[in-house]
């Protein structure tokens, strides 16, 4: 792959797995995260390959200050991986909701807002590229939303949403732009620890995520995720269901 790729979350689960593979493909790979131990470990490990960008994404601050500084960094800077994400298991009715408020809020910053200030704020220098690519992370939760963290789900579902309107506007004013959504499975990562099952390794989900940009898919299903668009087509109250108790 030709020039930088920034990979949000690259410190830990399928960002920093998309981080190796980016590597191994001889790609410079520009990495945010928060775990400032984590990111000096890759740097180390990989030198020139690797810029680490301590970044907590829920401080829009901090989000703006690292867009002023990314693109002069790495003018070459040409794909733009949206992976970073946290989960809050949220019982609304069983929690104090003035002690649930910021917690909510910090998981929208990091989902929604900061996705959307990254991808909007790199786009004049994206537009400036021969080819570029924008990939966002969602999960089969945006088409049908679980009953235990129903925050993580609306703001995968906007960005669901959010992905499909700037792929619209990309592709009637910056055809070069690539906008992509990868929906993932239920992967063994630590936002998965000591739930779910059929897991698959985040090796095998970054490896489906490159291979679907690679071959230009506007959405690429990873793993059991392929079946939801013909279930949801099929029998949406059923795909409903499936999902419900996740
Ligand atoms: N695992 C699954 O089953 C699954 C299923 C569907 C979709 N997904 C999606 O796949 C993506 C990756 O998930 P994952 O399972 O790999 O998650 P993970 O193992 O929990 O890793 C999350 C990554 O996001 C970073 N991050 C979290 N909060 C941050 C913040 N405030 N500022 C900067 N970075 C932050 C973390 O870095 P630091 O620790 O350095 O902050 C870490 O590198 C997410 O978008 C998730 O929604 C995952």
């Amino acid at each position: 792959m030709d020039g930088t790729v920034l990979v949000t979350g690259g410190t830990r689960g399928i960002g920093r797995a998309l981080t190796e593979r980016l590597i191994g493909a001889g790609a410079r790979v520009a990495v945010v995260g928060r775990d400032r131990e984590r990111l000096a470990e890759l740097a180390a490990e990989h030198g020139e390959r690797v810029t680490a960008w301590p970044v907590d994404l829920a401080d829009p601050a901090a989000v703006d200050g690292f867009l002023n500084e990314v693109t002069e960094r790495h003018p070459d800077l040409s794909v733009v991986i949206n992976n970073a994400a946290v989960q809050t298991q949220t019982d609304f009715l069983g929690a104090d909701p003035v002690a649930m408020r910021p917690v909510l809020r910090r998981e929208i910053a990091i989902n929604l807002d900061a996705l959307v200030a990254i991808s909007t704020g790199l786009l004049p220098h994206l537009r400036e590229r021969p080819a570029a690519a924008i990939v966002n992370l969602t999960t089969g939760l945006a088409l049908a939303p679980k009953r235990a963290a129903p925050v993580y789900c609306a703001t995968k579902a906007g960005v669901r949403s959010f992905t499909r309107a700037l792929r619209y506007q990309c592709e009637r004013d910056a055809p070069h732009i690539r906008v992509a959504e990868a929906i993932m499975p239920v992967v063994d990562t630590d936002m998965t620890r000591g739930r779910g099952t059929g897991k698959i390794s985040a090796d095998v989900a970054a490896a489906a995520v490159l291979a679907g940009l690679e071959r230009g898919r506007a959405e690429i299903y990873v793993g059991k995720a392929r079946l939801l668009p013909a279930i949801m087509r099929i029998a949406p109250a059923a795909g409903h269901r499936l999902l419900r108790d996740g």
